[in-house]
């Protein structure tokens, strides 16, 4: 199944809480939210009491991309304020597999990001942990920027490997995804689609819908599965 998961960096944070009722609204799957420090990033976004306010806003489960150093350090508190995946980035964690258990051991869906210029095989030994894989689209760290063409590859070559182990993994994608690419991407095999200022930017719930409509099929309905 193809899942819809806008990301609140692109909302008008004035009114964010009704902003995120909207996506609810319009049908969107999760809550895309990104966390940035400074560090791992150049930018700084928001980080725990922003979402602990959103987290009685919405039904919508909170998919939170961490863009953080060591992430490890924070897992708990993410977590206790309504994390209900966590995706921790490949290039941040000195110690993957460690982090991914403990991401599991608080009852909080595990997944792993990787940066463009990251080799796929830094999943090889954890994919079957991970309920989802984050392609990276462009180089995290900003909202707006430009789709880079080579990652459509990298999901290809991702699913292969999912499918090779017969594993579900979701394949989510982020970083300059439109209407005009969203299709491309979900055949390439990515089913979790992120999307930033493609949603915010306009009217937010004629986006979303606009979106749900040209994800319509999964790669798997597509393959006969
Ligand atoms: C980039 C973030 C993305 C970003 C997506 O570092 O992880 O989630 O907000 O924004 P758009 O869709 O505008 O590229
Ligand atoms: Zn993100």
């Amino acid at each position: 199944m193809n899942y819809l998961a806008p990301s609140i960096l692109a909302a008008d944070f004035t009114c964010l809480g009704e902003q995120v009722k909207r996506l609810e609204e319009a049908g969107a799957h999760y809550v895309h939210i990104d966390v940035m420090d400074g560090m791992f990033v150049p930018s700084i976004s928001f980080g725990m009491p922003v979402i602990r306010t959103l987290r009685p806003c919405t039904e919508l489960k909170f998919d939170v991309h961490l863009m953080i150093e060591e992430p490890s350090r924070y897992l708990e508190e993410f977590a206790a304020c309504g994390a209900d995946r966590i995706t921790v980035h490949a290039e941040a964690c000195r110690h993957l597999d460690r982090t991914l258990d403990e991401i599991r051991r608080l009852g909080v869906r595990a997944s792993v990001a990787l940066n463009p210029a990251t080799d796929l095989g830094m999943l090889e030994y954890v994919l079957p942990k991970l309920d989802m894989v984050l392609i990276m689209t462009v180089n995290p760290g900003l909202g707006g920027q430009k789709f880079i063409p080579y990652t459509k590859d990298k999901i290809r070559r991702l699913r292969c490997m999912i499918e090779e182990k017969g594993l579900q993994t979701d394949i989510e994608v982020d970083g300059g995804i439109t209407l005009e690419n969203v299709r491309g991407v979900l055949e390439a095999g990515a089913n979790v689609i992120v999307a930033g200022s493609a949603v915010f930017q306009g009217d937010v719930g004629k986006n979303v819908k606009a979106f749900l409509e040209r994800m319509g099929k999964s790669y798997e309905e597509k393959a006969g599965k």
